[in-house]
Formats: C-alpha cells, structure tokens, sequence
C-alpha cells in the first residue's frame, strides 16, 4: 500500500477542548467535519489514549475552532504533542470561553462551533463523536490552514495517536522518538532542540 496516497486527502487542522468538573483538556485534529444539514451535525475522532477524549465523554459537549495559517509550532506543538494530563495547555495563549465554560483557543483561528454529542462510535483506536451544532462563529479572516499547508510550509509532523500517522512513511536523518520529526542530516548537532516538540537531541533516533 503507498501511504502517500493518504496525504491527497484534503482536510483542515483544527483544535477540539472540552471541560467536566473544572479541568480542562484540548487538542490538534485533522478530523473535524460536518455530516449533517437538518440538524447541523458534525464529527470528531478521537484516540482513546488522548486526555481529551476522556473529558469529552464525562462532559458530552466540546468545542472545536478552526486553525489558520498564521498558527505556529509553539501552539500545535503544545496541542499536538503534550497532553492535558501533564499541563494546562491553555495557559501560555489568547483563549476564551463559550456558554458551556469550554476554553478554546481563540488566536490563529477563523471559526468556532459549540457542539454536544449525539451518538458515538468506537472504531477500535479511537471514538467517532456525532454531536450537534449549539453555536457557530468566524473569528477571523486569515486562510484556513490546511493539512497539506501544515505538512508543507509548516514541515509538520503527526503523532501516532492521530487517525493519519503514518508509521512507514519512509525517509532518513534523525526521528524526533516524541512527535515524529525528521532532522535530515547526519550527525545530528548535540544542542539540537525538536523544532515541533521541543525535546532534546538524547530522544533522537537513527532512521
Ligand atoms: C497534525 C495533527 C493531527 C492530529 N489529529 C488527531 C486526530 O484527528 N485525532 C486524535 O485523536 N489526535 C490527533 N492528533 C494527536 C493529538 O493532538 C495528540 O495526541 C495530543 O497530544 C493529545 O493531547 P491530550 O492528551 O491533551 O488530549 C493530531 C496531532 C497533530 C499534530
């Protein structure tokens, strides 16, 4: 199988948080999508092992917002590759929150939708969420940033818990053991800081 074929699939990249009982979770996905006009409906999917998804199950609402182009690494760094279990994500960024107490990310973004969950599914890895549309805003008029743009001009990569990853993606140089980045030469610098993820060059490994 090519699973290069995989990267022709367009789509966006998105942030999803949730809160139940006062802590907050939230995180990247590529995985957003509307299903459904009459009621608006739309779909998440979730890895089990992602603290969000464990949120989003007790609270059964979420919030997604649409990341644009001026979104950097520090911000999908953290969202991407850190989990809300160890931190607050939302301390060191502009956010807000919306009618249910969800903080969502509002810099680097172009839309927001408030959503409670309808039906779910369990694929196996992950958990597919159906959940209406409560509220919907444009929050800005930056181009959206797509997944393609993120893999491009970003050089970005994805963590194995993303429905996408792919685990033979073939190339060579030094792999990021955390995130999956790809230091293309050889040797790799001691001092080397994981542009994405921020780990140091120990966690590297020969690929
Ligand atoms: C580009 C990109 C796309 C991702 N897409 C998804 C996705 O669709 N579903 C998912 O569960 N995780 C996805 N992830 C991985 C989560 O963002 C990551 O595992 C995160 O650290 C989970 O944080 P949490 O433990 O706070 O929930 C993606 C990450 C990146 C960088």
């Amino acid at each position: 199988m090519d699973e290069r074929a995989f990267f022709k699939l367009s789509c966006g990249l998105y942030m999803v948080s949730s809160q139940y009982n006062g802590k907050a979770a939230g995180c990247v996905i590529n995985t957003f999508q509307q299903v459904t006009n009459d009621p608006i409906q739309v779909s998440i999917t979730i890895n089990k092992n992602n603290y969000t998804q464990q949120i989003i199950d007790h609270s059964r609402y979420f919030h997604v917002v649409v990341l644009d182009e001026s979104a950097d690494m520090d911000l999908i760094g953290t969202f991407g590759f850190k989990s809300s279990k160890d931190i607050n994500k939302f301390d060191n960024f502009a956010t807000a929150k919306d009618q249910f107490e969800i903080p969502y990310v509002n810099q680097n973004v172009a839309a927001g939708f408030t959503c409670k969950v309808k039906h779910q599914i369990d694929v196996g890895t992950h958990i597919i969420y159906i959940a209406e549309v409560v509220e919907a805003d444009v929050l800005g008029d930056t181009p959206v940033m797509t997944y393609a743009y993120y893999h491009q001009v970003k050089k970005g990569t994805t963590p194995k818990n993303a429905s996408s990853f792919q685990k033979n993606a073939s190339t060579s140089g030094y792999r990021c053991t955390i995130c999956g980045y790809i230091y293309e030469g050889d040797p790799l610098p001691e001092d080397f800081i994981c542009p994405v993820c921020q780990a140091p060059a120990v966690v590297f490994e020969k690929v």
